[in-house]
């Protein structure tokens, strides 16, 4: 018979042991402000939990002093494993495991910045319990990608699969040593040029829907980045018949996501598929006359656009777009966050050289986070030891927050304007072969926004009051919700 003493005391062993951890996220401000329905869900189970072993304690005693010592063990080995790794013999990087520090890390923008402030430029972090190996200084990061290079494979999301070749980004080093330099020829300045009308375009037709009811700018910023895209990729011009019709099958096809489970979007992408081909026979047959990145795969003595490329150029318009979103959406902020920038960048008060300026400084501050790789060999660097099949996170962003580097790193400042960075300072579209095809393309969208932005003297901004992000740790940061434009009344 089990004394009712042990059994109250093994019932709050049961409570503290599972409840206590978890609260640690609700209880964090950060947390509670970026991930508010998760920390709903975290107190509505820690309850669940309490009233469930409350019952257990009182229909059926003899089951919690056993549940008290599994959690116990439980707890202890997770403790265990959460441990701040310490170099040792085997030179791990150092570092903590603990799961539920890692959840914690996803709202402190600055978690990986501590962590190299607490150990060292080459830290092992945790994502969801699983161990990453960071990197802070781009230094350091292209020695690892350069010395070890054989070494250093992608880490692909699982769209991947559906791609046929494989995405550009986790090609194999022979195709892409067949597809990479292509695709950065048919990614010319000249398509680049060809896009700014239908990007001016439609930037202005999105500022001239803005009404005097204040608005968050992410979805006009999402259909300039579609319809820029679309032009400089396939030549479609999104107001065109065809280029409505793209535009229709595409929305349906961005809604696959990048994780899996594609079922649902592989008949979208089966009819782009078609579409493409469409454009192509009318591109060959001169029947449309547009610069685009699909034309100068025709044009081009290779036998290409082939099937590889059709599938690439349509996944870099599903994972640009977003990408592209959010630089703008960042833009707008910023510019609202420092207004003073709307008086330099308008009609290029300053200079083009003041917009680029901005555009870039919003890059550093903003939009360029991290590389991700994962090892397919032991590597030892820098007196560590990395182990093979480790992720190796490349800490761009934190790079960019050294303030030996960028003076007050936090506060937009005018440091691009006349100042030149080298590429172990400031490297915001990649370090190796993988390195970003769309440059041009991105910063002219950019550029565009900004200038027009800036031009529109009915325009009032509000900047965010925080920021957000999805609940992984490759997602990124974004200005919260609460981001407004409105036109003055
Ligand atoms: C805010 C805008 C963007 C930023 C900051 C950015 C940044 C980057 C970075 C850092 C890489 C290197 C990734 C790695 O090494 O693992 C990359 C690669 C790439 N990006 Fe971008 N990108 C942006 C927009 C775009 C857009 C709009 C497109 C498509 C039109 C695009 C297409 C690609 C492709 C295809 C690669 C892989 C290239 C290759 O492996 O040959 N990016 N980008």
């Amino acid at each position: 018979m089990t004394e009712p003493i042990a059994v109250v005391v093994a019932a709050l062993v049961l409570v503290a042991t599972v409840v206590v951890p978890w609260l640690r996220l609700p209880l964090d401000g950060a947390f509670r402000q970026v991930f508010g329905r998760a920390s709903v869900v975290v107190v509505v189970a820690a309850v669940a939990w309490t009233v469930m072993v409350a019952l257990v304690a009182v229909f059926a005693p003899a089951v919690v002093m056993p549940a008290a010592v599994v959690a116990v063990v439980v707890v202890a080995a997770a403790t265990w494993r959460a441990r701040r790794l310490v170099g040792g013999r085997h030179r791990r990087p150092p570092g903590s495991l603990s799961v539920i520090g890692s959840i914690r890390a996803l709202a402190h923008r600055d978690a990986y910045q501590l962590d190299h402030e607490r150990y060292g430029p080459v830290f092992t972090a945790s994502q969801f319990g699983r161990p990453v190996v960071c990197v802070v200084g781009l230094e350091r990061g292209q020695r690892l990608l350069r010395g070890h290079r054989h070494q250093l494979g992608p880490s692909p999301l699982a769209f991947t699969d559906q791609v046929m070749g494989g995405f550009l980004r986790y090609m194999d080093d022979d195709t892409h040593d067949r597809y990479g330099p292509a695709f950065r020829l048919a990614m010319s300045r000249p398509v680049t040029d060809a896009a700014r009308s239908i990007a001016f375009r439609t930037v202005s037709q999105e500022l001239a829907a803005v009404t005097t009811q204040a608005e968050h700018p992410g979805p006009a910023m999402g259909r300039v980045a579609q319809a820029t895209l679309m032009a400089a990729l396939f030549g479609l011009d999104v107001d065109s018949p065809d280029g409505e019709v793209f535009g229709a099958v595409n929305r349906r096809f961005s809604r696959r996501t990048v994780l899996g489970g594609h079922r649902r979007t592989t008949g979208a992408l089966r009819e782009l598929r078609t579409l493409v081909a469409d454009q192509r026979r009318r591109l060959e047959a001169g029947d449309v006359d547009a610069v685009c990145a699909l034309g100068e795969f025709v044009a081009s003595d290779d036998d290409l656009p082939d099937a590889v490329c059709v599938d690439n150029l349509l996944f870099m318009m599903r994972i640009g777009a977003p990408n592209l979103q959010g630089l703008l959406v960042w833009l707008v902020h910023l510019l609202a966050a420092n207004p003073q920038w709307l008086d330099r960048c308008r009609d290029d008060n300053g200079g083009p050289e003041v917009v680029d300026g901005f555009v870039l400084e919003a890059l550093r501050m903003a939009q360029s986070e991290y590389l991700y790789r994962r090892l397919t060999n032991d590597v030892d660097f820098d007196g560590l030891h990395l182990r093979h099949g480790q992720l190796v996170r490349l800490c761009v962003w934190e790079s960019h927050q050294d303030p030996t580097v960028f003076s007050e790193p936090g506060r937009c400042t005018d440091r691009f304007v006349d100042q030149r960075f080298s590429q172990s300072e400031f490297s915001a579209f990649g370090l190796d072969n993988h390195a970003c095809n769309s440059v041009g393309l991105v910063l002219m969208a950019a550029r565009t926004v900004v200038q027009a932005v800036a031009a529109d003297p009915g325009m009032e901004l509000t900047p965010a009051t925080g920021l957000t992000r999805g609940m992984r740790h490759w997602s990124h940061w974004r200005p919260g919700d609460d981001l407004r434009w409105v036109r003055r009344a």
